[in-house]
């Protein structure tokens, strides 16, 4: 099983690629958890492991499992997604272009216009709904990388992975997708054309809101960027831990069952709150008046995530005191949880958001669907007075 070969993605995940340990014949691998490795009389390792910062057996583990999922040619783990997706951007040459959303996760956002710009990478970033303005943004030659959130974080924008991948391609440049709120299950950017797909593990893919961590996939893992990607990981330390690696391939097991699940409850609550009376707006890809639903329509087949927002009557007093009423929702930052959680969004993100100040973001768990709704309507009730 393990070339990944023949079984769908649920399968896979099932049976983490359904390795046995060949020392007990265990059906659930042992957690490797040594720093350092002994070497051989010739002074070489040829086992391929000499120390914990550069490469951990179990770690590899898991990223056979993402890579599979992904249809990658390899990924690589790290201790958190800031982690992941800034060795993509550090991978890169000062002075080199990068183009990144106008609505995107907002960590990365900041890191980006401050950090990675003191660092000596020139950023713009683009309205990634509008290809046209993505084509009029490109710098061919001196754009190296376009990095696209979808859905993105906390609008839900959509943006064609299709479309992005020929317009980046054409201009020389690489095309990066930060697909946590699609996961494995909803879509594949490596198939439309991307060339990375990049992950807040600790989101949906480890589902149980226990561990920190961030993966990268990629097409062609003989390219010139992912050499330096593991050089970084290596180099700047950030590599998953084994126990983090262990709790991650124990969620995956689950993930195709969780994330169809939550997808399913995140449409039927954005449907059913498409017609409260306290809610001005509902933000999610499956609906049908959602900018993006079209383009989602075609690279999310099976569903449209577990993620949605709303825009609550009466403005931000009024989200706030709604979002203080929850009883069964968790009030709680991330996502992709069992359990269900509900955010003031603006008040995290701070200034520079494009987030309005009305909107709870809400990230839909597999608890009951009915008890989940009953939940926000008492909580709405009445908010906005
Ligand atoms: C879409 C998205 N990308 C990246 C990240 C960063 O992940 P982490 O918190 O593991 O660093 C997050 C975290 O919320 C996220 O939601």
């Amino acid at each position: 099983m393990e070339d990944g070969k023949g079984w769908s993605r649920r399968t896979l995940a099932a049976q983490a690629l359904g390795r046995i340990d060949e020392a007990t014949g265990g059906v659930v691998p042992p957690i490797h958890i040594a720093t350092t490795f002994i070497r051989d009389d010739d002074g070489g390792y040829a086992r391929g492991y000499a120390y914990g910062r550069p490469d951990n057996a179990t770690v590899r583990e898991a990223e056979a499992v993402i890579a599979a999922l992904e249809g990658a040619g390899g990924a690589l783990l790290f201790s958190s997604g800031m982690a992941a997706a800034t060795a993509l951007f550090l991978a890169l040459k000062p002075g080199d272009h990068v183009l990144a959303p106008k609505v995107m996760y907002w960590a990365l956002r900041d890191w980006l216009l401050t950090e990675a710009v003191r660092w000596g990478l020139l950023v713009d970033l683009v309205d990634m709904s509008d290809l046209s303005a993505l084509e009029a943004a490109m710098r061919p030659g001196q754009t190296r990388l376009v990095w696209i959130e979808t859905p993105a974080n906390p609008l839900w924008t959509v943006t064609d992975i299709a479309g992005a991948a020929a317009i980046a391609h054409g201009a020389g440049a690489l095309l990066a997708v930060d697909s946590t709120a699609a996961t494995p299950v909803l879509s594949r950017p490596l198939s439309l054309g991307a060339d990375m797909v990049m992950h807040a593990a600790t989101k949906a893919l480890n589902g149980h809101s226990d561990v920190i961590a961030g993966v990268l996939a990629v097409s062609d893992a003989g390219c010139e960027v992912w050499a330096h990607i593991q050089r970084v990981r290596k180099l700047n330390g950030a590599i998953l831990g084994p126990f983090e690696a262990y709790l991650l391939m124990r969620g995956m097991r689950t993930v195709d069952l969780r994330v169809r699940a939550a997808s399913a409850t995140a449409h039927d609550l954005a449907r059913r709150l498409s017609n409260h009376l306290d809610v001005i707006g509902v933000l999610y890809p499956g609906l049908e008046h959602h900018l993006g639903h079209a383009v989602a329509v075609r690279q999310m087949p099976d569903g449209f995530g577990h993620m949605l927002s709303i825009r609550v009557r009466g403005g931000e007093a009024a989200a706030m005191r709604a979002a203080a009423r929850v009883r069964l929702w968790k009030r709680a930052t991330s996502l992709g949880g069992v359990e269900s959680l509900i955010e003031h969004r603006a008040s995290i993100e701070g200034p520079g958001s494009p987030c309005p100040p009305d909107l709870l973001r809400l990230s839909a768990g597999i608890e009951d669907p009915d008890d989940l709704y009953r939940d926000l309507d008492a909580a709405l009730l009445g908010a906005h007075v």
